[in-house]
């Protein structure tokens, strides 16, 4: 026969039980010795059947009423413990306010932007403006303008990202130069800092590299000029005793062309894997704008002429840092982009 002080009793010691529970381990076993099969609460149902006609109806409410109260209490319970568990202290845990606080870890500029963004700012200060140029360019921006002919070496399919037909991704930022050319009467002095894309992989190559062009046309504009500008960069970049060298060379869109080098800085020019034994690296071309370009873009090359000049990023970091190692730039690891 249950009465109900029989009940009352239960729910005392299930209240006093849940309100000592802090873990979850001890939560499942509440559970399991109120709600379980052989449970407290399955037991008075048992009960239940012995309870005289005229009784029971009362006494079932109760037990099912028992019933709720244990399960919304275990269901708050559970939510209490379920969330992230506020720190409790435990009794021989004292709080160390000596200890130095967690640092935030904050992020740098890639040091290929770091580079793009002094290099920049060097030619600015030459009275430079910067512009920039569409990654995807056609065959005649990329090429044709820029007096490459159809069977030019640069144009093979080894050494250009063909997207379709006359489409291609940029191999250089030459191309700018048409664009700005085709907008602008001259004078003009202007760089285009950018992605560029060739079908290459090694120490110092990557299908994927950066390049600053460099462009400036006016009247009386001449090689010593060129000359007088690349030296100032280059000092300004690696200090005033940098070695630096002029090589004739050749592109279809300059002439005469140069190539500088810089003596390298990895090895001090006796030769390394970086230089390809030769102790210098190229890092820049160079030359007049090719009168057939500017006759691409309707400039009178009786009254105007200039020099142009492409260098690529990657290189010239690589000297600066000392990184004997191209790839280091695009492996994101960490450990290695913090150094800048
Ligand atoms: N576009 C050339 C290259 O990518 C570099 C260059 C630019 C040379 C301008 C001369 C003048 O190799």
């Amino acid at each position: 026969m249950i009465e109900t002080k029989f009940i009352e009793k239960h729910r005392q010691d299930f209240d006093s039980r849940i309100s000592t529970t802090s873990d979850q381990e001890s939560l499942k076993q509440l559970r399991i010795d109120f709600l379980g099969k052989k449970g407290c609460v399955q037991a008075l149902m048992k009960e239940l059947r012995e309870v005289p006609r005229e009784q029971k109806q009362e006494t079932g409410l109760l037990i099912n009423e028992f019933k709720q109260h244990v399960n919304d209490m275990l269901r708050g319970k559970e939510e209490e413990l379920g969330k992230p568990a506020s720190h409790q202290p435990s009794k021989n845990e004292t709080f160390d306010t000596t200890l130095p606080g967690r640092r935030e870890i904050t992020g740098t500029l890639h040091p290929i932007t770091q580079v793009m963004e002094e290099i920049t700012a060097i030619f600015m200060g030459l009275g430079f403006q910067v512009e920039e140029g569409p990654e995807i360019e056609t065959d005649y921006y990329n090429f044709e303008a820029l007096n490459i002919p159809k069977d030019h070496p640069a144009r093979d399919m080894q050494d250009t990202f063909y997207v379709e037909g006359e489409t291609v991704l940029r191999t250089h930022t030459s191309p700018v130069q048409i664009h700005v050319m085709e907008n602008r009467e001259p004078p003009l002095r202007i760089i285009a800092p950018g992605k560029v894309y060739r079908c290459d992989s090694d120490v110092s190559h990557t299908p994927m590299f950066h390049q600053i062009e460099g462009l400036m046309v006016d009247k009386n504009v001449s090689f010593s000029h060129l000359k007088g500008i690349m030296n100032i960069f280059l000092q300004e970049v690696f200090g005033k005793d940098t070695k630096v060298r002029f090589r004739p060379s050749f592109f279809p869109f300059t002439c005469p062309s140069a190539e500088v080098d810089i003596q390298c800085v990895i090895c001090g020019g006796k030769g390394c894997r970086v230089c390809s034994q030769t102790g210098w690296l190229e890092i820049l071309g160079c030359g007049m704008v090719d009168p057939a370009v500017l006759k691409s873009v309707n400039y009178d090359s009786e009254e105007w002429t200039g020099f142009a000049f492409g260098l690529g990023i990657e290189r010239i970091s690589m000297l600066k840092y000392g990184i004997n190692d191209i790839r280091l730039f695009f492996e994101n690891d960490l450990r290695f982009l913090k150094q800048f």
